[in-house]
Parts: structure tokens; sequence; C-alpha cells
């Protein structure tokens, strides 16, 4: 976990706001993945909210970095192959959230105001607990249950009618009468605690596989390819809402539910209804405290409008009702140990504390480490020295007996250290004042703007610190910059250890040693063998693994290596990974000195300039933390020896400004607004930039074109209301001629 993930939205520049959302992009898409279609926990449902909430912030924040690939463009993960896909008629939703009393307060307010002018009016709702399973919907044609689905991406699901019929709950012939002559009913299958624990126990007797928790479990029972299968793990079913339908079920969703009732499902017993926020809170707990003696999942509250007439009167925002919310239970805490606390180094050197506790399962997973941030979380203060857990600066030592929690934030953190449980001879930690790898002394730079010591203690070697040398070595092939394909963190670790690669130019010079890489990979590839064979108890077999295919693509990483000798001039300044200068800083300095050459000479000269910030030129977006970092980089000898290396084997591209005389757009001001779909506004940016045109943040008089996309709101009016000239981001490549 990197620092940016954990770093408060408001502190965020635009280019970490970039990146996080990128990074969050991409780590809920994979959770989707994992949560759909391969019932594997990648995260707990608090560590996946908590992304959820950092990302709709950031967004919030940001609107203008907005991603195409938006989780909120998309609800859940598009289905698996294998079963046949079904579309649901009325698609499957999801629920918005309320985490605290407030929320629910404001959801009933949101209700009142939309139907203010209905004098008299009394909403009313249903409580119900929130099942963690996974939703079905069941169409049943005059009674009889003809076809039943997963929710899939909650427009298209999966056909697991044969699965389903399994399901004890799930009446294959309707009770009753009265029912609609076609209805899809719709609600959880779930694995009750009992089921799943037999499960486990048949299946490590019989030298099977684990099972991690019940709600997985029950999503891998329902996509069996065998029937029995499924009905062997005596899944169970709640009814709770519908979807197409020929005629409602009852004007009410509690009549409905009690239709379904009468119909032949089960239905949850803790369904009641409600006027007032008090009252649904009341129910809240209610159900909270039963929370433990259910015998099954469940992870919040679902209130839900009464009367259907007003649901459908209040209607949809994207994916969700505005008519229901789920309220969901707070974190769950443990109480735990620390045994140890180590230092990691990261590659700006910051020396970064980490808790390893005695394991503890917290909300599902275990939990063995915890970050401490820094020297003074550890003592229990906050930048401004005040207390941080409790009234009072009380400080975590080894020996300690601490409440951790999972949610809220990504991470599980230390929520309080219970000191009655102190051993009498624990010592307040004492911080390393030097580097725990390379030795050299650790300090605390002293803030310039604000006059305060930072709060992280960085070691001062550099790159003579393997940890501060492997992370930047890491970084310098990463995906913003050289993004070299096939040699990932585990290969340069690899190289690193084998001694191959010390500085970034090493790795241009790997294919003159040839015969060390080739030794050290199959090296590599002999000790994973020997891991696997002491972990199966099997002797090995002569198969093909991924290390071998690594082994013989040797060729084709030295090629991709090659293939990078001429990088963009942005990437290469990026990819040295000096501090605070991120994508967006890396690409205002190319713009401005054009070559590295040119950064170099007036990196050097600023840093041997006695007031630097008087020699650096101004420039929009470089600011005094920037020009420092420049100094201290271009400052370091050490830096020059490893830069002039690696120049003699790599040369970046000289950044051309192609002001081209048929551009249309050069020398005109232009501001991009809304959502970009074609490339990230970076990228367009840069590339209005390449034309001549000159790109402003805000629309002013002096703006000749706005770019509007989807969701453009202020700007777009300005632009209107000056007198600007509009266009569709379309409209905008046809004239750039992209
Ligand atoms: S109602 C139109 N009621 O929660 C609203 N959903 O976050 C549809 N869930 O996909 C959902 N218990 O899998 C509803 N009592 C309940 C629920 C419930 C669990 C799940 C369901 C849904 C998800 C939405």
């Amino acid at each position: 976990m990197t620092d940016l993930a954990n770093k408060p939205v408001d502190d965020l520049t635009e280019a970490e706001a970039e990146a996080e959302l990128a990074r969050l992009a991409e780590a809920i898409a994979a959770a989707d993945i994992a949560y759909h279609q391969k019932d594997a926990p990648a995260l707990t449902d608090a560590d996946y909210d908590a992304m959820r909430r950092r990302n709709d912030a950031i967004e919030e924040a940001f609107p203008a970095l907005v991603r195409v690939d938006s989780p909120n463009n998309s609800v859940g993960a598009p289905p698996a192959e294998g079963f046949a896909k079904i579309r649901h008629a009325v698609p499957m939703l999801s629920l918005a959230k309320a985490y605290t009393d407030e929320d629910v307060v404001d959801f009933l307010e949101r209700g009142k105001r939309f139907f203010q002018k209905d004098e008299g009016l009394e909403i009313a709702f249903t409580a119900e607990p929130k099942i963690d399973g996974l939703s079905a919907s069941l169409l049943y044609e005059n009674g009889v249950f003809v076809r039943g689905a997963t929710r899939g991406d909650g427009a298209v699901g999966e056909d697991i009618t044969a699965n389903l019929r399994t399901i004890a709950d799930i009446p294959h012939k309707l009770k009753g009468s009265g029912w609609p002559e076609s209805i899809e009913i719709r609600g959880e299958v779930y694995m009750t605690y009992a089921e799943f624990q037999a499960l486990k126990a048949r299946s490590a007797a019989a030298g099977g596989q684990d099972y991690v928790n019940p709600r997985n479990t029950a999503a891998g029972s329902l996509r069996q390819k065998d029937a029995s299968v499924t009905a062997s793990r005596n899944l169970k079913f709640f009814a709770y809402a519908w979807g197409a339908t020929t005629a409602d079920p009852a004007p009410t969703q509690y009549e409905a539910v009690q239709k379904f009732k009468d119909w032949g499902f089960a239905v949850s017993p803790l369904m009641s209804r409600a006027k007032s926020v008090e009252e649904l809170i009341a129910q809240y707990h209610k159900i909270e405290e039963l929370r433990s003696s259910l015998g099954y999942d469940i992870d919040g509250v679902v209130y839900k409008v009464d009367q259907l007439e007003l649901q459908r009167r209040w209607g949809f925002v994207t994916g969700e009702p505005r008519w229901a919310v789920a309220h969901k239970f707070p974190a769950e805490q443990a109480m735990t140990v620390v045994r140890k606390i180590d230092i990691q180094v990261g590659r700006t050197g910051t020396l970064a504390p980490v808790a390893r506790l005695e394991p503890v399962t917290v909300g599902g997973v275990v939990v063995e480490n915890v970050t401490l941030h820094n020297e003074d979380y550890i003592k229990g203060i906050d930048s401004n020295g005040l207390p941080i857990r409790g009234d009072e600066a009380i400080d975590i030592r080894i020996g300690d007996t601490v409440v951790i929690q999972r949610a809220g934030d990504v991470i599980p953190q230390i929520v309080r250290v219970v000191l009655e449980k102190r051993p009498a001879d624990a010592m307040p930690y004492e911080f390393p004042h030097e580097c725990p790898i390379c030795k050299s002394p650790a300090t605390r730079e002293i803030n310039e703007k604000t006059g305060k010591e930072d709060s992280r203690r960085r070691c001062t070697g550099e790159l003579i610190c393997p940890a501060q040398a492997v992370e930047g070595l890491r970084h310098f092939v990463s995906r913003g910059a050289l993004d070299i394909e096939g040699l990932g963190a585990e290969n340069i670790d690899l190289f690193f250890n084998a001694g191959l690669v010390k500085t970034a130019a090493d790795i241009f010079t790997l294919r003159d040693r040839r015969p060390a890489v080739t030794k050290a990979l199959a090296e590599r590839r002999e000790e994973q063998a020997k891991i696997r064979e002491a972990a199966s108890g099997k002797a090995r077999k002569n198969v093909r693994s991924v290390e071998d295919r690594n082994y013989e693509g040797l060729d084709k990483l030295f090629a991709a290596i090659d293939a990078r000798r001429e990088p963009e001039l942005d990437r290469f300044i990026f990819a040295l990974g000096i501090r605070h200068i991120g994508e967006t800083t890396a690409a205002t300095l190319a713009r401005t000195f054009s070559t590295m050459e040119e950064l170099i000479r007036v990196g050097k000269e600023t840093a041997a300039a006695e007031d630097p910030k008087s020699v650096f030129p101004s420039v929009d977006g470089i600011g005094g933390t920037v020009i420092e970092a420049l100094v201290d980089f271009f400052g370091n000898e050490r830096n020059d020896d490893v830069l002039d290396r690696l120049l003699e084997q790599v040369h970046p591209k000289p950044y051309v400004v192609n002001v081209s005389a048929d551009s249309v757009v050069a020398g005109k001001t232009v501001v991009f607004t809304g959502s970009l779909e074609k490339m990230s506004r970076s990228e367009a940016k840069a590339m209005a930039e390449r034309l001549g045109a000159k790109v402003a943040g805000s629309v002013s008089a002096k703006t000749d074109i706005l770019i509007a996309g989807p969701g453009a709101g202020s700007k777009l009016k300005s632009a209107e209301a000056l007198g600007v000239e509009v266009i569709t981001e379309d409209e905008w490549f046809a004239r750039v001629g992209k």
C-alpha cells in the first residue's frame, strides 16, 4: 500500500488525484470480477465500500478527472462465461448506502423534499435485514417456476435455473392464489453458518478445498455445472423484491412480501414498517442486536419506501432506486497484541513503521499487519502535537493489547490501546534515527512553508540505500514511467538481488550479461519448483511453468527493453522518481525545457544558486516544493553519475511543440470541461499544446473554444454567457484532424 492511498482527499494534488482514480478504478474492477465471477473474495465489504467512497470523494473534488471507466459508470462485473446469458427485463439494481444516523436522516429529508407539494402525505418505510448473499431473479409464469438467473452486472445475468430448483425455499409451483400471470420474484440466496461449517468439515475430511466464507461459498455453489452439487449445499433463499410483472403483487412493499410468504417463499421474519427516523433507527439497532444469533450473515438494514406508488414517483438514479437505502453495520473491531514493530523503507526513503500483530480475524479476514504511519503516530500525537487516540497522547508499545478496526479506511487501523493490559515492562518504542537497511542517518525535514518538522523520518542514503534503489527501479519500469513489458517488480527484485541491476542504466545493458541473467532466472525457477514440491508433497513433474516461459522469453524481454531506449521526455522525467514530480509535473517540465539536457542545465544552475527560486524560471504549475526537489536531485553528485550512465543508454525524445502552420488551433486559448471519452484529460491537454493551443483551466473572455464533454457544468454556462464557441469532443478531434 502506498502512502498516496492513505492521503486525505483534501490534500491530494491534481496529479495524485488522477493517479488515485486510476488505481481505484482498476482495484474496484478487479474486486467486482472477484466478487461476481470468481467467488473468491479479494476484499472485505468494508474495504470495498471504503474504496468506492474514496473514489466518489475524489470524483467530487476533481470532477474534471472523472474517468471513462469510472466505477460509477458500471454496475458490478459482466457475467462469466459458461452459463447462458439472460437479459433482465427490469435491471437488478444496487442500493445507496448509509453509514451514520445522519445519512438516514438525509434519506428521509430527501423524500420529504421530493414530496413536499403533497400536503398531508405520510411516507411509510419498511426495514429489513440486508442479507449477505447473492441476489437471484426467479421467473414464474402462471405460478410455475420457469427460469432463474443471477444478478450478473445488473443488466445481464446467467441462467442458473437448474441450480435454483434445488433450493428448498424456492417453490416450483406457487401456493395459494392471486399471483400475477407472470412475475419475477427477487431475493437473496445465502448459506447458513451451520451449513458452511458442515461443508468445511466434510471437505477437510476428504482432503478437499478450503472455503473462505459463507457468501463466497454460496456463490460458488450456485454456479456449479452439476446441479446435484448445488443440492448438496443446502442453500437458502429469502424473497424481498420483484422485477418484471404483469401486475403489482400488492399496493405496498410490506404486503407484497407477505404475499410472497403466502405463495410459499421464505421471507425475513425481521421485516417491519416504520414512519420516522427514530423508528427506523430503533429497528436497525434491534436487528443489529439479533445479528449474532441469526445463524447467517447480514451486513446492514435496508429501508424502502413502503407505498409502491411513491416508489414509482420518486424513481431511480443510475443503478439505484432513490426510494431505498442500505444502512450498513459499523466496522468490526477486534483485540490483539502488537508482537513487533518493523520499519519499511520506501522509494523516497520514508521510514514506514508496521506493527506485526498476533493474527486476528476482523470482519471475515485475518489481519496480521497494520501501518503505524510515522513516529508521531506511534507516540499518539498528530502533526500539531495533539492526541490522536482519545484525550491523551497514548503511545503504542511492543507487547501492547490494541483494538483494531476495518472500515472507513481502506486499511485496518489501531483505534485504541488497552492500557489496562500493558505489560509492566513495556517500554516506549524508540523510532530508529538511522535507516535499517543502509544505516545512513534518517532525519525529519523541516517543512519550509509551515516551519514544522515533517512527520516522516527519511533515510538520507538515497541511491546507496538498497531499499530506495530497488523501489526506484520498480518505479522506473512501472506503467506511467518507462513501462517496460515483462520487467515487473518481481524481475526487478530478482535482478537487483543478483547484483545484475543496480541502477536504471544497468537495465539497458542486461543483454550483455545474458548468461548471468539466464542463471538468475534458472535459479529462481529451481527455487520455486522446490517450494511447490514441498507444498504439494509430490515429486516434480516436468511441466512448463511460467518461469520456463520467462526464461525462454529472454529475447522478448531484451526487445522490450530496447523498445524503450527513446522514451517520451515526460515519461523519462517521471521515471527518474524525483520527489514530488508526478506525471503532470513531469509533463510540465518536459514542455518547459524541451530536452533533458536543458532540464539538467537549468537544474544544476538552480542547485548551485544561493537563492534557487530566483534562478528557476517561473512556470505555471511548478512551485517551491518541486524546485526544492529538483535542487536536491541535481545538487546531488551521486545522481550525476547515475544520470550520465543512464543517458548513455537512453535518449529521451526532445519535446517538440508542433505549432504547424496548418494547425487550426495554433495560438487559440482552449478549455476542456466535462468528461472526455477518447483520451484522458492530460493527454488531450498535451495534444492541444502540441498543436500550439494554450490550455486554460477556466473560461474567460480570452477563451476561444470550450470543448465540453458530458457532465459539463459551470464552465459551459460561463462560456455560453460570454459567447465563447462551444464544441464537443468529437468536433474537436474532427477539427484537429485526429
Ligand atoms: S432490495 C431495488 N433488499 O443488496 C432494490 N436487497 O446493494 C433491490 N440485498 O443486489 C434490492 N438483502 O443482493 C434488497 N432485503 C434486501 C436485501 C438486498 C440483501 C442485496 C441484494 C442487492 C444488494 C444491493
